[in-house]
C-alpha cells in the first residue's frame, strides 16, 4: 500500500508545524509514502472550464499536473493545511478544489480511498481538519482521522512580536511581552499531540492491512453523502 502525503503550508519545512505533523501521521502508518510540500508549487483553484469533464484530466497547466499521477495511484492520502483565518489556506483548498477533476463519468479512480486529515493553526487546526473531510467526503474517500495542533503563529519569529498590538504573543501575554522560546507553541512540546498523529497513522495503516475493501468504504461513503444531501435540502 503507498500513502501520499500533501502539506499544504508555504513554510518551510523545518518551521511548519502542518508538515512535521503530517510526516509523523505517515511514519506511524508503517506503509510506503511519499510526502509532498505545496510549498513553492504554483497551484490555482479549480476555474470551472469543464476540461476534465470528458476524460477526467484536469487541462490547466500548472503544478497540479505532476501531482496527478501520485493522486491516482496511492491507496490514502494525509493531508494537512494551515490554518488562516479560520480556514484551510489558499494554497491547500487550490489543491483540494483541483481534485474536481476526477469526479465526472464513471468518476471513480478516488473511490472508497482512505485518509487522515491534519489542520494546525496559531489557536487551533480543527477547522481546517473538518474542511478537508468535506472535500474528502465529496469523493468518497473515508476520513479515518483527523489531527488538529496548535503551531507558532508566524508573530513569534517575524521581528516585531513584543511591540506590535494585534499580533499573537501581545494578545496572549499582554503588552510588554519578552518572547522567550518556552512561550512559542511548538509540535515537538506538545506529547499529546504526536501521539494524537502516531494513533492516527496506526489506525490509517491498520485500516489499509486488515481486509481493505474500496468497494464497501464507497458504499459507506455513498450512504453518508445522500444522507447528508438529503438533511441540507
Ligand atoms: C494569513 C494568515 C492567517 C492566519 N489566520 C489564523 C487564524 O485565523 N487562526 C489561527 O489559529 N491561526 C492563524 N494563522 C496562524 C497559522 O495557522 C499558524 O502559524 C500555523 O502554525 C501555520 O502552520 P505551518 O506552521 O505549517 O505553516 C494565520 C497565519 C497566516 C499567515
Amino acid at each position: 500500500m503507498k500513502i501520499l502525503g500533501i502539506s499544504g503550508s508555504p513554510r518551510r519545512p523545518e518551521v511548519s508545524g502542518v508538515y512535521r505533523l503530517v510526516k509523523i501521521v505517515l511514519e506511524a502508518t508503517g506503509q510506503d509514502y511519499e510526502l509532498v510540500s505545496l510549498r513553492g508549487k504554483t497551484i490555482g483553484g479549480c476555474i470551472a472550464c469543464l476540461g476534465c469533464v470528458k476524460d477526467n484530466v484536469c487541462k490547466v497547466k500548472d503544478d497540479m499536473a505532476d501531482l496527478r499521477d501520485k493522486i491516482v495511484e496511492a491507496d490514502a492520502y494525509v493531508i494537512g493545511a494551515p490554518n488562516y483565518y479560520m480556514g484551510i489556506n489558499a494554497l491547500t483548498s487550490a489543491f483540494l478544489e483541483r481534485l474536481y477533476q476526477f469526479r465526472h463519468q464513471t468518476g471513480n479512480t478516488l473511490w472508497g480511498r482512505l485518509a487522515v486529515a491534519v489542520g494546525v493553526g496559531g489557536a487551533s487546526g480543527q477547522i481546517c481538519c473538518d474542511g478537508i473531510e468535506r472535500f474528502m467526503d465529496y469523493r468518497f474517500i473515508e476520513t479515518v482521522a483527523k489531527v488538529s495542533g496548535q503551531g507558532a503563529a508566524s508573530c513569534y519569529s517575524c521581528g516585531y512580536g513584543e511591540s506590535c498590538k494585534v499580533g499573537v504573543p501581545v494578545m496572549l501575554h499582554g503588552e510588554g511581552v519578552k518572547i522567550t522560546q518556552d512561550m512559542i507553541p511548538d509540535i515537538n512540546k506538545q506529547p499529546e499531540l504526536i501521539a494524537a498523529a502516531e494513533r492516527a497513522g496506526e489506525l490509517l495503516g491498520q485500516r489499509l492491512s486488515n481486509d481493505y475493501d474500496r468497494s464497501k468504504v464507497t458504499e459507506k461513503m455513498q450512504k453518508i453523502m445522500m444522507e447528508k444531501f438529503k438533511s441540507s435540502t
